[in-house]
């Protein structure tokens, strides 16, 4: 995986390169312009292949990259995104399959970030351009205060509205079982059948 984050550094390296050996002395707000739009791409590109699962591990968000992730996290292209992500399962949802009310008929849904956003945390916290503190991240998810996602909240109830079971599965911990429960109930979730998290021998 380092590879392919050297392969795209380089690969950017070669593109400021190109637009150096462009570079018009008497236009330099042209060569700033073209640098920026070269960092956004860069940016973009970072972003996309996180979503792809192509980069995985990672610990910061790239310094030159947080405005452009900040931006993105706060913008209508966001909620876009996430509004397709639910009608592509919806659709799915009505051709998948049939169902037949014999209560054999499961949903599973994650909780960060697909029930409830922890953008609000985030938001505090540089956009992941600071590496994670998992106790002060805790510490926020035991306020019980994330929102809920709007389109992800209508999917559920339209889910459990078919009949189906609902089973929530979460990287949260055991010790955060109460307010994570309290605070899907405080934003509009109820009736899903069981909420899995990680078992107290791995809590460290
Ligand atoms: C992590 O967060 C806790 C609680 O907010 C704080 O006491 C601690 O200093 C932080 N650790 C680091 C390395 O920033």
């Amino acid at each position: 995986m380092a590879r392919k984050i050297v392969l795209i550094l380089v690969l950017t390296c070669l593109c400021i390169g190109l637009a150096a050996a462009d570079w018009n002395i008497l236009n330099p707000i042209w060569n700033i312009n073209e640098r920026q739009d070269s960092l956004k791409n860069y940016c973009e590109s970072w972003r996309i292949n996180v979503e792809l699962n192509n980069i995985r591990e990672f610990d910061v968000v790239p310094q030159e990259c947080v405005a452009h992730i900040k931006k993105y996290m706060t913008s209508s292209q966001y909620d876009a995104d996430c509004q397709r992500a639910i009608e592509e399962v919806t659709l799915y949802l009505s051709r998948c399959c049939s169902l037949k009310g014999d209560g054999k008929d499961a949903w599973i849904f994650d909780v960060d970030d697909t029930l409830i956003s922890t953008i609000p945390y985030f938001k505090k916290h540089g956009f992941g351009g600071e590496k994670v503190n998992s106790s002060s991240l805790e510490a926020w998810m035991e306020e019980s205060k994330a929102p809920a996602l709007d389109h992800t909240f209508k999917l559920f109830h339209d889910i459990k509205d078919r009949g189906m079971k609902i089973f929530l599965v979460s990287s949260r911990k055991e010790t955060l079982r109460s307010p994570t429960v309290d605070n899907l109930i405080n934003v509009g979730y109820h009736g899903w059948s069981r909420l899995f998290l990680r078992y107290a021998m791995q809590l460290t």
